[in-house]
């Protein structure tokens, strides 16, 4: 059985915890978004919303999830979003190829996108093994400081779930205090933290991992 402590989650420690802080009260989303008000942004493909179940999935790599998952579930309609040349791209490809009704992929980048998608319309959103930006120097890179981060929550449905995994524990348990104390982020509690429940893989970077050996972790959060 798999328990907690086979990949334990620290709290931040006080610095990471103040950087934190400090990037949210500072966070000004329109300016943010400013660099992006020439660019076409994709519309999110109108069947997705015909579905009353929907999830998406952010850097959704070569579309292994979606894909599998929406095999499994015809009823529910998946979006996978990738802005990567080759993952997007071969993602796009292998969705086009698969011709699910069900599977819908966007090759573009998520942050834009985000704000323009109808609150409470997400039953799941899910982000498998996102970039853990390592340097302190890029650490604002990450989901927990990011001026985007309060924008997710809100896009889930009551009952709807927030799910993130790495191989980084410390990436966790920032993306843990994030959700959990953010001043904009209201009624999402923890539903699991602890080691993946995986022995397959559910995404390509989770299946590499599995296959070396490489312990990875998993949070996942709900709207209450
Ligand atoms: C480490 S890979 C993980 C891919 C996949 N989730 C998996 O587990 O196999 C991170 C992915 O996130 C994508 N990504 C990072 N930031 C993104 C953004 N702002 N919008 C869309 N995709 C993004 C990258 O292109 C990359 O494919």
């Amino acid at each position: 059985m798999i328990e907690d402590r086979d990949f334990p989650i620290p709290e931040p420690d006080d610095n990471a915890v103040a950087a934190m802080e400090k990037a949210w009260r500072r966070a000004d989303l329109q300016r943010y978004l400013v660099r992006w008000q020439t660019s076409p942004i994709p519309e999110v493909p109108t069947p997705f919303w015909d579905f009353s179940w929907r999830a998406l999935d952010i850097g959704c790599g070569m579309g292994r999830y979606i894909l599998r998952e929406g095999e499994r579930h015809p009823e529910r309609a998946y979006l996978g979003v990738d802005k990567g040349n080759l993952r997007g791209g071969t993602m796009l490809d292998r969705v086009g190829a698969a011709d699910r009704p069900n599977v819908f992929g966007l090759h573009t980048n998520i942050i834009p996108l985000l704000p323009k998608l109808p609150p409470n319309s997400l039953d799941q959103v899910s982000i498998f093994y996102p970039n853990p930006w390592w340097p302190t120097k890029h650490r604002q890179k990450r989901w927990s400081y990011h001026p985007i981060l309060p924008v997710l929550p809100k896009l889930l449905r009551p009952g709807g779930r927030l799910l993130l995994t790495s191989n980084e524990a410390f990436y966790l348990g920032e993306f843990r205090y994030a959700v959990l104390h953010h001043p904009e982020i209201t009624e999402m509690a923890t539903s699991y933290a602890g080691p993946i429940r995986e022995t397959e893989g559910r995404t390509h970077f989770e299946a590499k991992f599995i296959t070396e050996g490489t312990p990875c972790g998993e949070v996942v959060f709900v709207r209450g």
